[in-house]
């Protein structure tokens, strides 16, 4: 089945040069001259994407958008806009209302691959056991307001004091976020949030927002304390050691926006930990003994999906920049053919691996050969380095 395109534009130059762009691509594409005639469309026929111009008589862009998001939220929605709306635009994307923006004029062959990309991973998260599994849950993890408010401030370049006024109006964030910040892989304490805020850098913040969120879904539920435990650790040296090896392999500092996704590369295992614990207990166990099999096969097995396409439905659901939901997605599969993040998703993949042998029993990670081929590393020599930080090791030493 095509995968199918609605776009709402009030300028008829408009529709008609972007059915003249994507002509040749094999996509359903609808066209509306307003919000309103928009909408009808969406009651009638079966959409995955809305790409709205901002600036419309009546109804606009954002308006529109925020209607989508509230009745159709599995339908993907883009926001399309002219460079002095640019504020607006962003304003939007960073309130979730649109996961990304196109300016116009658009250059055609980058707009029909941002197209490609955005199914791409939508047709990979969509298998119909993922399907499934997900419609059987009861619900999932929203994104917490505060992660839009956090945003918006953090994009305007607010001071940190600011940024720490507005999250200490919910003390439970203060209380995760100083966690993160004082735990033992860090080999830190603060007692002032804005001092841990200044730790971890501005543009992490609203990262581990979503982390903070994603523990507070799991911890209602009434699975082991331990496995909490675990996983939370886990998601964190993963982050630390994704900037370490990052900075090792390709010589330079991860750039400030991608601070935090080691966090969120399990967000699946959330899912599967809150709604199907014994199984996912089961797997995780199975795959402790052999961990050269790749944990989302014996998923795969148990349970007819894994954490990966859990996780990068989730995060694309979130309707978050694309790379978030590859990271879930090939983070043990990062030279898949489709992944567009194949050096983020690599690095990913070796801090994923070090990350558990660091919290297990000291097993040979089980890094995929070719992907340290395609970082041109040796796989020895990342075990020497890794060995060697005074970080890790003092982190083994308190942890024993
Ligand atoms: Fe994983
Ligand atoms: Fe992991």
């Amino acid at each position: 089945m095509k995968n199918s395109i609605l776009f709402v534009d009030d300028d008829p130059n408009i529709l008609s040069s972007l059915k003249r762009v994507l002509r040749s691509e094999d996509y359903q594409l609808f066209f509306a001259g307003s919000g309103r005639e928009g909408l009808e469309i969406l009651g009638r026929e079966k959409i995955d994407l809305v790409i709205s111009d901002y600036k419309m008589p009546e109804m606009n862009g954002s308006e529109l958008l925020k209607k989508v998001q509230a009745e159709y939220p599995d339908i993907m929605r883009i926001m399309l806009s002219g460079f002095v709306e640019h504020s607006d635009m962003l304003a939007a994307v960073q309130f979730g209302l649109a996961r990304n923006y196109i300016t116009k004029p658009w250059d055609s062959e980058q707009l029909k691959n941002r197209l490609r990309h955005l199914f791409d991973i939508r047709n990979s998260i969509m298998t119909s056991n993922n399907l499934k599994i997900i419609s059987s849950l009861k619900e999932l993890p929203a994104l917490p307001a505060l992660h839009s408010r956090i945003s918006g401030l953090i994009e305007q370049d607010r001071e940190i004091g600011e940024i720490a006024a507005e999250i200490e109006k919910e003390p439970s964030y203060v209380a995760k976020i100083l966690r993160i910040t004082n735990s033992a892989f860090t080999g830190v304490s603060f007692i002032s949030l804005k001092d841990a805020l200044v730790f971890l850098g501005r543009s992490a913040i609203k990262d581990i927002i979503i982390y903070s969120e994603l523990f507070d879904f799991l911890e209602t539920g009434r699975q082991g304390v331990n496995t909490l435990h675990i996983l939370w650790d886990h998601f964190h040296l993963c982050n630390i050691l994704t900037h370490d090896l990052y900075r090792l392999i390709f010589q330079k500092k991860l750039p400030d926006h991608l601070g935090s996704v080691g966090l969120l590369h399990d967000a699946g295992k959330i899912l599967l930990a809150k709604y199907f614990f014994r199984d996912f207990r089961q797997s995780h166990e199975k795959w402790r003994k052999s961990p050269d099999v790749c944990s989302c096969d014996l998923e795969q097995e148990i349970l007819g999906t894994n954490h990966a396409l859990l996780g990068g439905y989730l995060l694309d659901w979130w309707n978050l920049p694309e790379y978030y939901a590859e990271i879930c997605l090939y983070h043990h599969d990062p030279l898949a053919e489709k992944n567009r993040s194949r050096e983020l998703c690599s690095i990913v993949h070796l801090a994923d691996s070090y990350a558990w042998q660091h919290l297990g029993d000291g097993k040979e990670p089980a890094v995929r050969p070719e992907v340290c081929e395609f970082l041109n590393v040796e796989k020895k020599d990342l075990d020497a380095h890794i060995k060697k930080n005074p970080l890790h090791n003092k982190t083994k030493n308190q942890r024993a």
